[in-house]
């Protein structure tokens, strides 16, 4: 652990009116050397350009300067508006966006090109391929190959700092390391507390992302798709909330902070200013060795919020993608 948090650094501070705490960073491999990645960043899945938008404007003005969309989240037009409205310098502030899986060399390219118009940017911080196939779960190694390659030449254009993938197990990250020039920075999976004992199948290879140097990075954090009752485990539950008593800190919170003392980057995704202040308040207490161990023993809300802590979807994509 003592390691992990001597890799942090601090982000700078920003221009916005106030002066907004540091955000903690982690070092992740760029595309031309290395770049740093804030812990905290708002996501924005569900949003429509309006929420996504007010949601940007508030969270940054709450000291965010990290911002999680897609292509797919069709929100990019409102998150660039905020960006724009924010008048921040470019480089005080990280986006991270995402191309769909399962696109041709010009296909990629093209996607790749709509998301910084629709964003407003010259460059994006990190650019995901969202899928290791396409939305439909028809994809190959040659496709994967094929993308990826596409995705090295935009970003080498300066048009990405870094690049990496979203949902890939080992396999699907090998068959890109064959062909690989630039390093994958970041495999930006579902992982959360109830999942720290899950096997390798439930969490896309945790451990081998890290041996392979790819920075592991959480979203749905507190479990935001999971299904009833399951949902409100790490808002309200029992094992976070009493965590938290001691620390006076809230069960997201507590959810939070056990990824990002992990060195894992969050994107918690709100609406309500309040919640996100609450997010954003993680990096002034430290969880004990013996609560981290807790958390990470928990058995539930499972991936998904499903029985069991080995259903992740992805489990299915590995196993039907083998050509
Ligand atoms: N790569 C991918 O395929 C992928 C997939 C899923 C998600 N993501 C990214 O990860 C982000 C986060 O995941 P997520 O949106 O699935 O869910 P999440 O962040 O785990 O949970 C969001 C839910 O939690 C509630 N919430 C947040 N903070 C709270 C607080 N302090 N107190 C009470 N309720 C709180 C929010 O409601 P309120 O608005 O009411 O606060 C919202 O309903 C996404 O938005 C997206 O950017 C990526
Ligand atoms: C965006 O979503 C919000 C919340 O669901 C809704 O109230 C609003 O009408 C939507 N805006 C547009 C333009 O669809
Ligand atoms: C690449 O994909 C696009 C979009 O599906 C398609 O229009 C185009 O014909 C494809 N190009 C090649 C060379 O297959
Ligand atoms: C996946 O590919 C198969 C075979 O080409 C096709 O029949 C099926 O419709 C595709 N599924 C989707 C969701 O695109």
């Amino acid at each position: 652990m003592m390691l992990l948090w001597a890799a942090l650094c601090l982000w700078p501070a920003s221009g916005l009116s106030g002066p907004p705490a540091a955000q903690p960073a982690v070092t992740i491999k760029g595309v031309d050397g290395e770049v740093q990645m804030p812990l905290l960043g708002i996501g924005t899945w569900q949003y429509n350009n309006s929420v996504a938008k007010s949601a940007v404007v508030s969270a940054f003005g709450l000291g965010y300067r990290h911002v999680d969309t897609a292509a797919a989240y069709q929100n990019q037009v409102g998150v660039g508006e905020a960006l724009a409205e924010l008048k921040l310098k470019r480089q005080e502030f990280f986006i991270t966006s995402k191309i769909p899986g399962g696109l041709n060399a010009s296909a990629t390219a093209a996607a790749a090109d709509s998301c910084l118009k629709e964003l407003g940017v010259d460059y994006v911080d990190l650019m995901l391929i969202h899928f290791p196939a396409d939305f439909g779960k028809n994809g190959s190694k040659k496709e994967r190959q094929v993308e990826w390659t596409a995705l090295e030449a935009w970003a080498k254009s300066g048009k990405a700092r870094a690049i990496g993938i979203s949902h890939f197990c080992r396999r699907q990250l090998d068959d890109i390391l064959e062909v690989a020039h630039v390093p994958v920075a970041v495999n930006q999976v579902q992982y959360h507390v109830g999942m720290g004992s899950a096997g390798r199948m439930a969490t896309d290879d945790r451990d081998y992302m890290r041996q392979k140097g790819v920075l592991y990075q959480s979203f749905s954090p507190l479990c935001g798709p999971c299904n009833p009752p399951d949902n409100k485990e790490l808002l309200t539950g029992a094992l976070v909330t009493g965590i938290g008593k001691k620390y006076k800190k809230t069960g997201p919170q507590v959810a939070l902070r056990w990824l990002v003392q992990q060195g894992i980057p969050v994107i918690p995704k709100s609406h309500v200013p309040d919640h996100m202040k609450e997010n954003s308040e993680i990096f002034d207490f430290e969880l004990s060795e013996q609560d981290m161990t807790l958390l990470t023993k928990a058995q539930h809300p499972a991936v998904g919020g499903g029985p069991s802590a080995s259903d992740s979807g992805d489990r299915g994509i590995e196993e039907e993608l083998v050509v």
